[in-house]
């Protein structure tokens, strides 16, 4: 398959992986066993984004809402994630990989922050493509998060209530080292965001596909890039003023 042209590549692309449970359930496997696919997945598109030339690449792991699920499901996340954690810590430092986290890592257990933060730490001078795991997030609470970190500014007299603006309020999100968002991909049918970079979605291109996430590897990455290039993003202008852009920028 021919590479996407690189000009036009999404710089940072977020990725809702869904589907994992029903991909299980309909070859009468236990759901733990489509979440393990599902990791095989991240594997695939990870080294894909990379190789691709993709910057940023986020991965919606766990969301916030996700530890109300049967305490046995969240056990068995947890060890698959420290399990990646463990065996990609030589993939991702090799090959340049930064790995950087949003979301409240606090309240993951030891098993998973401690090699968590020490693969973070050891990569943080890497400068080929950012992995992001998204762990323990939620959107609505990132932006208040952003308002907490803004308001006690505020009160320390850091900054004024002037200062605060869409350009400070980014810079206050976890996401602020993030290139801006440019596509976000959700598996498996769902078209809706669940709480995932509300604030950063906000001119992000939605692409949605049937496949279900531990089917989905480089050749479907490639279809959603692909879909991608494809859209006119005019951010509130018309398309004669985008296209008269594209000739002359300002
Ligand atoms: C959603 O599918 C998926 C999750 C809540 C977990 C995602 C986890 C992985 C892909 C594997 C581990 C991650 C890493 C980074 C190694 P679902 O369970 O909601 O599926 P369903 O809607 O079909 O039930």
């Amino acid at each position: 398959m021919q590479a996407p042209p690189e000009e036009d590549l999404p710089r940072h692309v977020a990725i809702i992986m869904d589907g994992n449970g029903r991909w299980a359930k309909r070859r009468g496997l236990p759901r733990i066993e489509g979440h393990r696919k599902g990791a095989d997945s991240v594997r695939d598109v990870t080294r894909a984004s990379r190789e691709l030339g993709i910057q940023a690449l986020t991965l919606y792991a766990f969301s916030s809402q996700n530890w109300d699920r049967p305490l046995e499901e969240v056990r068995m996340l947890m060890a698959l994630l420290r399990d990646y954690l463990v065996d990609e810590r030589a993939e991702i430092l090799d090959n340049g990989i930064r790995l950087t986290t949003i979301g409240n890592i606090d309240r993951l257990p030891d098993f998973v922050r401690e090699p968590l933060n020490a693969l973070k730490d050891d990569s943080a001078n890497n400068r080929g493509m950012t992995l992001c795991l998204a762990l323990s997030y939620g959107g609505r609470e990132a932006i208040v998060d952003a308002t907490r970190n803004l308001v006690e500014q505020v009160m320390a007299g850091e900054i004024r209530t002037q200062d605060v603006n869409e350009l400070s309020f980014a810079e206050a999100l976890c996401t602020a080292t993030l290139p801006p968002l440019d596509l976000v991909v959700r598996t498996s049918g769902e078209q809706r965001l669940s709480n995932f970079l509300l604030w950063e979605a906000a001119y992000a291109e939605l692409y949605f596909t049937d496949t279900m996430w531990p089917d989905f590897k480089r050749a479907d990455l490639m279809d959603a890039i692909a879909a991608y290039q494809n859209r006119e993003r005019r951010f509130g202008l018309t398309s004669d003023q985008v296209k008269l852009r594209a000739i002359a920028p300002k």
